[in-house]
């Protein structure tokens, strides 16, 4: 096939004779002349038919979106459009052929329109016509392209996993496939090829990859889909600091072939602990500052009884400083920030304006010492707003997390550079108030830190793991960690998870007899590559990042699906549904 680009044509095809094909994006007769606008996937070129073609009538006729085929001479424009790559030529047409027609469109195939996001899902295939979609999956594709350049370079294999798996706890919830063989049997689909990637590292493949979809029932948000495409890998023989050399070196190749853009390696490294303290987060958006800081000793004497009642409760005081914005803060617009704290539990928000004059909501129990001691504690300039939250450690530092990204949101504050950070040293286990228990951070093959292999019996709170996330522009586009290998560091994690050997036997009694056949010393990583496409792309929405996405709720509504199946259906799967 030696189909021509459209969009490529220009001033240097003058005169030659082109056979096109493409999609009639607009046709306008301006007296007599027609001019089509012809578009396929690499841009738009003007046809034009006069009066006396023979194909006038037929040029007349075609609407938007009919699918067309044309021979036809490269000539000079008269009015050249220098906006567009083709706008110093147009095409004479010579010979017109209509291969397809189209219905009304809902929508205009146009960069900017005002169509619903589910009347551009219902017409996806419409929607993919549109630049802003189209531009990004042909950039997604570009992506996965560089990954496996660059990985098979580095002597990756890649490998396909199954689809249809063994259900095992993973965090999320699973999406079953009941068996028709199996009777009241359920396959599940993979949250990812984790266990799968292991068992290739027992197999002696030594270094994986694969572009993986991954599926899982949970809660969607605007970077979350069900179903999701992760670049996975795995390696044999490495430390935690290979895998993020090798992955940041990735990244830093997509960055540069895809954007041009050279990141500055190696990326910075925040403990985790280290991360919650200044940013409230495991996964803070490091384009704009705004750090919290810790106020509590400031209070130690504090005549305000919020204060004085939160530190003898154990909690803490802490803010963040809105720097030469407080006059854009109203007293409204803190009543609505105080709202936005409570949804993470905090009871209030207390502020503080430094202008001419000191003015807030607590100031009346201010004393000039803790002033003095503020003003210089967070280098206070004129115009500073200072938002203040009392209480437990956790809901602090959460709710001032969050409202940090909040203002800076609000007031635009990111640079223009990509802020990148490893997060690493992650606890191996967090406090279920739930469970009333420690449950692990990750999956329970997430190796300990050596010097924390003895704690993880006897003190959970103080053991830390070989796990690290990469974070870009405050989204986690990618986590993994160094596994366990060794049957007796196993062992004893799954009693720290309490685990009973009837458990581990039944949830994943393979896996761990297969790491008793050799283990090598192995880790890996995942990157969210939805995420890294919405970085790359600049949205903040991951359905424009994929071809046929779900909607928040989980459904897709081109196809309409889910959907109802045959009672036959059910019946040779022995499934039967409650009404
Ligand atoms: P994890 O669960 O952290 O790790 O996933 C890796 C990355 O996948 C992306 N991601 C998602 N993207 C879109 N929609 C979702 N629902 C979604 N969930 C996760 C994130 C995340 O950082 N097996 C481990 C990896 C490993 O340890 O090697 C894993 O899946 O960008
Ligand atoms: P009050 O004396 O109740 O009017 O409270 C004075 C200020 O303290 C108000 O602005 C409250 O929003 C704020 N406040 C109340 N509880 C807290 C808290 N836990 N942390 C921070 N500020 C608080």
């Amino acid at each position: 096939m030696k189909k021509i680009e459209n969009g490529k044509l220009n001033i240097s095809n003058l005169k030659e004779e082109v056979e096109l094909f493409g999609w009639v994006s607009k046709n306008r007769d301006l007296g007599g002349m027609i001019f089509i606008d012809l578009r396929d996937r690499s841009g738009i070129v003007q046809l034009v038919i006069k009066p006396d073609s023979k194909y006038y009538d037929l040029a007349t006729a075609l609407r938007s979106e009919y699918v067309i085929k044309i021979s036809g001479i490269v000539v000079e424009r008269e009015n050249k459009n220098l906006n567009i790559p083709t706008g110093e030529i147009e095409i004479e047409v010579t010979y017109l052929e209509l291969l397809s027609k189209s219905l009304d469109i809902p929508f205009q195939v146009a960069d900017n329109i005002t169509a619903t996001e589910d009347t551009r899902l219902k017409y996806r295939y419409l929607d993919i016509r549109r630049s802003p979609i189209k531009d990004k999956l042909i950039l997604r594709s570009n992506v996965t392209f560089a990954a496996r350049e660059y990985l098979n370079n580095k002597g990756f294999i890649e490998v396909e996993t199954p689809i249809l798996c063994k259900s095992t706890p993973e965090g999320a919830r699973d999406y079953l496939v009941p068996s028709r063989v199996f009777n009241g049997k359920f396959y599940a689909l993979p949250q990812s090829p984790q266990l799968f990637k292991q068992l290739l590292m027992v197999g002696g493949m030594e270094k994986y990859f694969q572009i993986a979809k991954c599926f899982r029932d949970e809660d969607l948000r605007a970077d979350r889909q069900p179903e999701f495409t992760q670049i996975d890998m795995e390696m044999s023989f490495v430390e935690e600091e290979d895998v993020m050399s090798l992955t940041e070196n990735l990244i830093a190749h997509i960055f540069k072939k895809i954007r041009n853009i050279d990141v500055k390696l190696p990326i910075s490294k925040i403990p985790y602990n280290e991360a919650m303290n200044y940013y409230g987060s495991d996964k803070p958006d490091l384009r704009y500052d705004m750090r919290i800081t810790d106020l509590t000793g400031v209070f130690k004497d504090t005549q305000f009884s919020v204060f004085k009642d939160t530190i003898n409760n154990g909690g803490v005081i802490n803010c963040i400083v809105v720097k030469n914005n407080a006059e854009h803060y109203s007293r409204k617009e803190i009543d609505s920030l105080t709202e936005f704290v409570k949804d993470y539990k905090a009871k209030g928000l207390a502020y503080i304006k430094f202008n001419e004059e000191i003015t807030g909501s607590i100031v009346k129990f201010l004393s000039e010492k803790e002033i003095e001691e503020l003003k210089s504690k967070l280098n206070i300039e004129t115009n500073d707003l200072v938002l203040v939250v009392a209480d437990k450690f956790n809901i602090v530092k959460k709710s001032l997390g969050a409202l940090r990204c909040k203002i800076a949101k609000d007031l635009n504050l990111y640079t223009k550079e990509f802020a990148f950070t490893w997060i690493t040293d992650f606890p191996s286990f967090e406090y279920s108030e739930e469970e009333n228990r420690f449950v692990a951070c990750h999956h329970p093959f997430t190796a300990p830190k050596d010097e924390d292999v003895d704690k993880l019996l006897t003190d959970k709170a103080n053991c830390y793991s070989k796990a690290y996330d990469i974070v870009i522009n405050g989204y986690e586009a990618g986590g993994g960690s160094i596994r366990i290998h060794n049957e007796e560091v196993q062992s004893k994690m799954f009693e720290a998870l309490e685990l009973t050997k009837e458990d581990v036997q039944n949830k994943f009694g393979f896996f761990v007899d297969a790491l008793k056949y050799g283990t090598p010393p192995h880790g890996g990583l995942a990157i969210g590559l939805d995420r890294l496409i919405m970085l790359l792309t600049n949205t903040d929405n991951i359905r424009d990042v994929i071809a046929f996405p779900k909607t928040a709720s989980a459904s897709d509504l081109m196809s309409e699906c889910p959907n109802s199946v045959e009672e036959k259906q059910l019946k040779e799967l022995g499934i039967s549904i409650n009404k």
